[in-house]
Protein backbone atom coordinates (compact mmCIF):
# COMPACT_ATOMS: atom_id res chain seq x y z
CA UNK A 1 0.00 0.00 0.00
CA UNK A 2 1.33 3.31 -0.63
CA UNK A 3 1.48 6.04 1.76
CA UNK A 4 -1.78 8.13 2.74
CA UNK A 5 -0.37 12.28 2.57
CA UNK A 6 -3.25 14.77 3.62
CA UNK A 7 -3.11 18.16 2.68
CA UNK A 8 -5.64 20.59 4.57
CA UNK A 9 -6.29 23.65 2.61
CA UNK A 10 -6.12 21.58 -0.20
CA UNK A 11 -8.38 23.71 -2.77
CA UNK A 12 -5.96 26.28 -2.31
CA UNK A 13 -3.08 27.69 -4.37
CA UNK A 14 -0.01 26.20 -2.01
CA UNK A 15 -2.59 22.87 -1.45
CA UNK A 16 -3.31 22.14 -4.32
CA UNK A 17 0.50 22.27 -6.06
CA UNK A 18 1.60 20.36 -2.98
CA UNK A 19 -0.68 17.71 -4.04
CA UNK A 20 0.72 18.10 -7.56
CA UNK A 21 3.70 17.87 -6.93
CA UNK A 22 3.66 14.40 -4.37
CA UNK A 23 1.47 12.61 -6.89
CA UNK A 24 4.03 13.64 -9.94
CA UNK A 25 6.67 12.87 -7.73
CA UNK A 26 4.81 9.44 -7.16
CA UNK A 27 5.85 9.91 -3.19
CA UNK A 28 2.03 9.10 -2.12
CA UNK A 29 -1.58 8.88 -2.44
CA UNK A 30 -3.00 12.47 -1.69
CA UNK A 31 -6.10 13.70 0.09
CA UNK A 32 -7.31 17.40 -0.77
CA UNK A 33 -9.35 18.58 1.95
CA UNK A 34 -11.06 21.68 1.99
CA UNK A 35 -14.08 23.64 3.39
CA UNK A 36 -14.91 24.71 0.05
CA UNK A 37 -17.90 22.46 -1.00
CA UNK A 38 -16.31 21.79 -4.78
CA UNK A 39 -12.88 22.94 -5.75
CA UNK A 40 -10.93 20.44 -3.74
CA UNK A 41 -12.60 17.79 -5.51
CA UNK A 42 -12.15 19.42 -8.76
CA UNK A 43 -8.33 19.88 -8.74
CA UNK A 44 -8.18 16.20 -7.18
CA UNK A 45 -10.24 15.16 -10.10
CA UNK A 46 -7.80 17.48 -12.66
CA UNK A 47 -4.93 15.70 -11.30
CA UNK A 48 -6.43 12.37 -11.18
CA UNK A 49 -7.21 12.63 -14.82
CA UNK A 50 -3.06 13.88 -15.71
CA UNK A 51 -1.52 10.54 -14.55
CA UNK A 52 -1.98 8.82 -17.04
CA UNK A 53 -0.26 11.08 -19.61
CA UNK A 54 2.26 12.25 -16.99
CA UNK A 55 2.73 8.50 -16.13
CA UNK A 56 1.71 8.59 -12.55
CA UNK A 57 -0.47 5.82 -10.49
CA UNK A 58 -0.77 7.79 -7.24
CA UNK A 59 -4.32 8.43 -6.25
CA UNK A 60 -5.70 12.38 -5.40
CA UNK A 61 -9.11 13.05 -4.45
CA UNK A 62 -10.81 16.06 -3.20
CA UNK A 63 -12.50 15.52 0.35
CA UNK A 64 -14.34 17.54 2.97
CA UNK A 65 -14.90 15.47 5.52
CA UNK A 66 -12.20 13.96 7.91
CA UNK A 67 -12.68 10.82 7.73
CA UNK A 68 -11.38 10.59 4.32
CA UNK A 69 -7.96 11.45 5.32
CA UNK A 70 -7.69 8.74 8.10
CA UNK A 71 -4.72 7.09 8.87
CA UNK A 72 -2.24 9.81 7.00
CA UNK A 73 1.24 9.08 7.62
CA UNK A 74 2.03 12.84 6.85
CA UNK A 75 -0.57 16.01 7.29
CA UNK A 76 0.21 19.40 5.50
CA UNK A 77 -1.46 22.45 6.89
CA UNK A 78 -1.80 25.00 4.24
CA UNK A 79 -5.23 25.98 5.38
CA UNK A 80 -5.50 29.84 6.41
CA UNK A 81 -5.79 33.07 4.75
CA UNK A 82 -2.75 34.51 2.65
CA UNK A 83 -0.94 37.95 2.43
CA UNK A 84 -2.64 40.44 0.23
CA UNK A 85 -0.76 43.57 -0.84
CA UNK A 86 0.15 45.65 2.20
CA UNK A 87 -0.53 42.76 4.40
CA UNK A 88 2.56 41.32 6.69
CA UNK A 89 2.53 37.75 7.67
CA UNK A 90 1.78 38.65 11.49
CA UNK A 91 -1.94 40.39 9.96
CA UNK A 92 -2.64 36.89 9.20
CA UNK A 93 -2.64 35.40 13.15
CA UNK A 94 -5.76 35.76 14.68
CA UNK A 95 -7.82 34.15 11.71
CA UNK A 96 -5.55 31.90 11.02
CA UNK A 97 -4.58 30.57 14.39
CA UNK A 98 -8.60 30.22 14.53
CA UNK A 99 -8.41 28.18 11.28
CA UNK A 100 -5.39 25.95 12.38
CA UNK A 101 -6.18 25.50 15.84
CA UNK A 102 -10.11 23.63 14.45
CA UNK A 103 -7.84 21.66 11.85
CA UNK A 104 -5.83 20.36 14.40
CA UNK A 105 -8.46 19.31 16.61
CA UNK A 106 -9.63 17.07 13.45
CA UNK A 107 -6.28 15.64 12.27
CA UNK A 108 -5.31 14.11 15.80
CA UNK A 109 -8.72 12.60 15.93
CA UNK A 110 -8.24 10.90 12.51
CA UNK A 111 -4.44 10.65 12.10
CA UNK A 112 -3.29 10.16 15.47
CA UNK A 113 0.24 9.00 14.83
CA UNK A 114 1.30 11.48 11.67
CA UNK A 115 3.75 13.80 11.72
CA UNK A 116 2.64 17.77 10.77
CA UNK A 117 3.77 19.62 8.62
CA UNK A 118 2.57 23.50 9.20
CA UNK A 119 2.57 26.21 6.47
CA UNK A 120 -0.17 28.62 7.11
CA UNK A 121 1.22 31.90 7.88
CA UNK A 122 2.37 33.52 10.38
CA UNK A 123 4.54 30.24 10.23
CA UNK A 124 6.43 30.05 13.23
CA UNK A 125 2.99 31.12 15.51
CA UNK A 126 1.30 28.39 13.62
CA UNK A 127 3.88 25.79 14.39
CA UNK A 128 4.12 26.79 17.88
CA UNK A 129 -0.05 26.41 17.75
CA UNK A 130 0.31 23.06 16.19
CA UNK A 131 2.81 21.50 18.19
CA UNK A 132 0.96 22.88 21.61
CA UNK A 133 -2.98 21.61 20.12
CA UNK A 134 -1.83 18.05 18.99
CA UNK A 135 0.42 17.21 22.05
CA UNK A 136 1.87 14.93 19.90
CA UNK A 137 6.42 14.80 20.23
CA UNK A 138 8.45 17.75 19.17
CA UNK A 139 9.97 15.26 16.51
CA UNK A 140 5.94 15.14 14.58
CA UNK A 141 5.28 18.65 14.20
CA UNK A 142 7.75 20.50 11.54
CA UNK A 143 6.90 24.13 10.10
CA UNK A 144 8.02 24.67 6.46
CA UNK A 145 9.87 28.02 6.13
CA UNK A 146 13.75 27.54 5.78
CA UNK A 147 13.64 25.16 2.89
CA UNK A 148 11.59 27.92 0.81
CA UNK A 149 14.08 30.59 2.27
CA UNK A 150 17.37 28.92 1.88
CA UNK A 151 15.67 28.04 -2.19
CA UNK A 152 14.91 31.62 -2.80
CA UNK A 153 18.96 32.24 -1.18
CA UNK A 154 20.11 29.67 -3.90
CA UNK A 155 18.03 30.77 -6.86
CA UNK A 156 19.30 34.10 -6.09
CA UNK A 157 23.33 33.27 -5.57
CA UNK A 158 23.11 30.84 -8.62
CA UNK A 159 21.89 33.81 -10.57
CA UNK A 160 24.34 35.90 -9.55
CA UNK A 161 27.19 33.89 -9.98
CA UNK A 162 25.86 32.27 -13.33
CA UNK A 163 26.37 28.47 -11.91
CA UNK A 164 23.96 25.75 -11.36
CA UNK A 165 21.28 25.98 -9.13
CA UNK A 166 22.32 22.45 -7.82
CA UNK A 167 25.79 23.62 -6.85
CA UNK A 168 24.37 25.90 -4.25
CA UNK A 169 23.36 24.90 -0.76
CA UNK A 170 22.65 27.93 1.52
CA UNK A 171 21.39 28.17 4.70
CA UNK A 172 18.71 30.57 6.59
CA UNK A 173 18.20 30.44 10.42
CA UNK A 174 15.54 31.90 12.35
CA UNK A 175 11.72 33.08 11.62
CA UNK A 176 10.05 33.17 8.71
CA UNK A 177 9.83 37.10 8.71
CA UNK A 178 11.99 40.06 7.96
CA UNK A 179 13.83 38.78 10.57
CA UNK A 180 15.40 35.66 9.37
CA UNK A 181 19.14 35.03 9.04
CA UNK A 182 20.73 33.71 5.84
CA UNK A 183 23.62 32.45 7.12
CA UNK A 184 26.35 33.65 4.01
CA UNK A 185 29.39 31.86 5.86
CA UNK A 186 27.43 28.30 5.68
CA UNK A 187 26.13 29.17 2.49
CA UNK A 188 28.74 27.51 -0.86
CA UNK A 189 28.71 26.88 -4.34
CA UNK A 190 30.17 23.62 -5.24
CA UNK A 191 31.77 23.53 -1.19
CA UNK A 192 33.17 27.27 -1.70
CA UNK A 193 31.59 29.19 0.51
CA UNK A 194 29.58 32.42 -0.76
CA UNK A 195 32.13 34.77 1.02
CA UNK A 196 34.97 34.08 -0.99
CA UNK A 197 33.05 34.66 -4.14
CA UNK A 198 31.24 37.77 -3.72
CA UNK A 199 31.58 41.06 -2.43
CA UNK A 200 30.03 42.04 0.97
CA UNK A 201 27.77 44.46 -0.42
CA UNK A 202 26.13 41.65 -3.22
CA UNK A 203 25.85 39.64 -0.17
CA UNK A 204 24.39 42.21 1.28
CA UNK A 205 21.58 42.66 -1.61
CA UNK A 206 21.13 38.90 -1.96
CA UNK A 207 20.71 38.73 1.95
CA UNK A 208 18.09 41.31 1.67
CA UNK A 209 16.01 39.86 -1.25
CA UNK A 210 15.61 36.79 -0.04
CA UNK A 211 14.26 38.36 3.66
CA UNK A 212 12.37 39.84 1.17
CA UNK A 213 11.34 37.41 -1.07
CA UNK A 214 7.61 36.57 0.41
CA UNK A 215 6.67 40.11 0.07
CA UNK A 216 8.35 40.65 -3.63
CA UNK A 217 5.87 37.93 -4.56
CA UNK A 218 3.18 38.98 -3.09
CA UNK A 219 3.54 42.35 -4.82
CA UNK A 220 4.17 40.96 -8.22
CA UNK A 221 1.01 38.65 -7.74
CA UNK A 222 -1.51 41.08 -6.41
CA UNK A 223 -3.93 38.86 -5.20
CA UNK A 224 -2.80 36.35 -2.80
CA UNK A 225 1.08 34.90 -1.89
CA UNK A 226 3.78 32.86 -3.85
CA UNK A 227 2.99 28.95 -3.81
CA UNK A 228 5.22 27.09 -6.53
CA UNK A 229 8.64 27.31 -4.93
CA UNK A 230 6.46 26.84 -1.29
CA UNK A 231 4.64 23.86 -2.62
CA UNK A 232 7.93 22.34 -3.90
CA UNK A 233 9.42 23.02 -0.48
CA UNK A 234 7.28 20.82 1.16
CA UNK A 235 7.68 17.99 -1.05
CA UNK A 236 10.95 18.30 -0.30
CA UNK A 237 10.51 17.67 3.26
CA UNK A 238 7.62 15.07 2.64
CA UNK A 239 10.51 13.14 0.19
CA UNK A 240 12.79 13.39 2.92
CA UNK A 241 10.40 11.67 5.43
CA UNK A 242 9.00 8.98 3.13
CA UNK A 243 12.17 8.01 1.92
CA UNK A 244 13.99 8.15 4.96
CA UNK A 245 16.44 10.40 3.60
CA UNK A 246 17.97 11.78 6.58
CA UNK A 247 18.16 15.01 4.68
CA UNK A 248 19.48 18.39 6.22
CA UNK A 249 17.36 21.18 5.72
CA UNK A 250 16.65 24.04 7.81
CA UNK A 251 12.80 23.46 9.61
CA UNK A 252 11.12 25.19 12.63
CA UNK A 253 10.54 23.00 15.39
CA UNK A 254 10.06 23.78 19.08
CA UNK A 255 13.89 24.15 20.74
CA UNK A 256 14.26 23.18 24.36
CA UNK A 257 17.34 25.23 24.68
CA UNK A 258 19.04 24.43 21.51
CA UNK A 259 20.95 27.63 19.96
CA UNK A 260 19.96 29.09 23.89
CA UNK A 261 16.40 29.19 22.57
CA UNK A 262 13.89 27.14 25.18
CA UNK A 263 10.23 26.50 24.59
CA UNK A 264 9.60 28.50 21.03
CA UNK A 265 9.38 26.54 17.72
CA UNK A 266 11.97 28.43 15.64
CA UNK A 267 13.87 27.76 12.00
CA UNK A 268 17.27 25.72 12.63
CA UNK A 269 18.83 22.73 10.71
CA UNK A 270 17.23 19.51 11.08
CA UNK A 271 17.62 16.05 10.01
CA UNK A 272 14.50 14.57 8.51
CA UNK A 273 13.95 11.16 8.30
CA UNK A 274 11.30 8.61 8.68
CA UNK A 275 10.70 9.52 12.40
CA UNK A 276 10.21 12.83 11.12
CA UNK A 277 13.08 15.77 13.21
CA UNK A 278 16.03 13.44 13.80
CA UNK A 279 18.36 15.40 15.21
CA UNK A 280 18.42 19.17 15.23
CA UNK A 281 22.34 20.51 14.33
CA UNK A 282 23.94 22.65 16.13
CA UNK A 283 26.54 25.28 15.07
CA UNK A 284 28.51 27.56 16.24
CA UNK A 285 27.22 31.15 15.39
CA UNK A 286 29.33 34.03 15.55
CA UNK A 287 28.60 36.98 18.12
CA UNK A 288 26.42 38.88 14.85
CA UNK A 289 24.66 35.78 14.04
CA UNK A 290 23.59 34.54 17.10
CA UNK A 291 22.63 38.29 18.19
CA UNK A 292 20.20 38.41 14.68
CA UNK A 293 19.08 34.84 15.49
CA UNK A 294 18.10 36.27 19.04
CA UNK A 295 16.28 38.95 17.93
CA UNK A 296 14.14 36.88 15.22
CA UNK A 297 13.31 34.39 18.07
CA UNK A 298 12.18 37.24 19.98
CA UNK A 299 9.48 38.28 16.58
CA UNK A 300 8.21 34.89 16.77
CA UNK A 301 7.63 34.80 20.99
CA UNK A 302 6.02 38.38 20.43
CA UNK A 303 3.54 36.70 18.20
CA UNK A 304 3.09 33.56 20.81
CA UNK A 305 2.80 35.18 23.68
CA UNK A 306 -0.73 37.29 21.94
CA UNK A 307 -1.92 33.50 21.10
CA UNK A 308 -0.93 32.34 25.19
CA UNK A 309 1.31 29.78 24.09
P1 LIG B 1 -5.24 30.06 -0.49
O1 LIG B 1 -6.21 31.11 -0.04
O2 LIG B 1 -5.03 29.85 -1.94
O3 LIG B 1 -5.67 28.65 0.15
C1 LIG B 1 -6.06 28.50 1.47
C2 LIG B 1 -7.12 27.42 1.51
O4 LIG B 1 -7.43 27.15 2.88
C3 LIG B 1 -8.44 27.81 0.82
O5 LIG B 1 -8.77 26.88 -0.18
C4 LIG B 1 -9.44 27.81 1.94
O6 LIG B 1 -10.73 27.40 1.55
C5 LIG B 1 -8.81 26.80 2.89
N1 LIG B 1 -9.32 26.86 4.25
C6 LIG B 1 -9.68 27.93 4.99
N2 LIG B 1 -10.13 27.54 6.19
C7 LIG B 1 -10.06 26.19 6.21
C8 LIG B 1 -10.39 25.20 7.17
N3 LIG B 1 -10.88 25.53 8.37
N4 LIG B 1 -10.21 23.91 6.85
C9 LIG B 1 -9.71 23.55 5.64
N5 LIG B 1 -9.38 24.44 4.69
C10 LIG B 1 -9.56 25.74 4.97
O7 LIG B 1 -3.86 30.41 0.25
P2 LIG B 1 -2.43 29.84 -0.12
O8 LIG B 1 -1.74 30.76 -1.04
O9 LIG B 1 -2.56 28.42 -0.49
O10 LIG B 1 -1.69 29.98 1.30
C11 LIG B 1 -2.10 29.17 2.38
C12 LIG B 1 -1.36 29.56 3.65
O11 LIG B 1 0.02 29.24 3.53
C13 LIG B 1 -1.39 31.07 3.97
O12 LIG B 1 -1.54 31.27 5.36
C14 LIG B 1 -0.04 31.55 3.50
O13 LIG B 1 0.37 32.73 4.15
C15 LIG B 1 0.82 30.37 3.88
N6 LIG B 1 2.08 30.27 3.18
C16 LIG B 1 3.18 29.94 3.93
C17 LIG B 1 4.40 29.77 3.34
C18 LIG B 1 5.57 29.37 4.17
O14 LIG B 1 6.70 29.53 3.73
N7 LIG B 1 5.37 28.84 5.36
C19 LIG B 1 4.59 29.98 1.89
C20 LIG B 1 3.37 30.26 1.20
C21 LIG B 1 2.16 30.41 1.82
C1 LIG C 1 6.21 33.42 1.41
O1 LIG C 1 7.30 33.56 1.97
C2 LIG C 1 3.92 34.12 1.93
O2 LIG C 1 5.26 33.12 3.58
C3 LIG C 1 4.98 33.16 2.23
O3 LIG C 1 6.10 33.48 0.18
Amino acid sequence: MRPKVTVVGGAGNVGATVGQYLVTKELADVVLIDILESVQHGKGLDLLQAGPILGYDCRISGAKDYKETAGSNIVVVTAGIARKPGMSRDDLLNTNAKIVGGVIDQIVVHSPNCILIVVSNPLDAMTQLAFRRSGFPRERVIGMAGALDSARFRAFIAQELRVSVENIHAFVLGGHGDTMVPLPRFSTVAGIPITELLAPDRIEALVKRTAGGGGEIVALLGTGSAYYAPAASVMEMVEAIMKDKKKILPCCVYLEGEYGIRGLCVGVPVKLGASGVEQIIEIRLTPAEASALSRSAAAVKELVEILKL
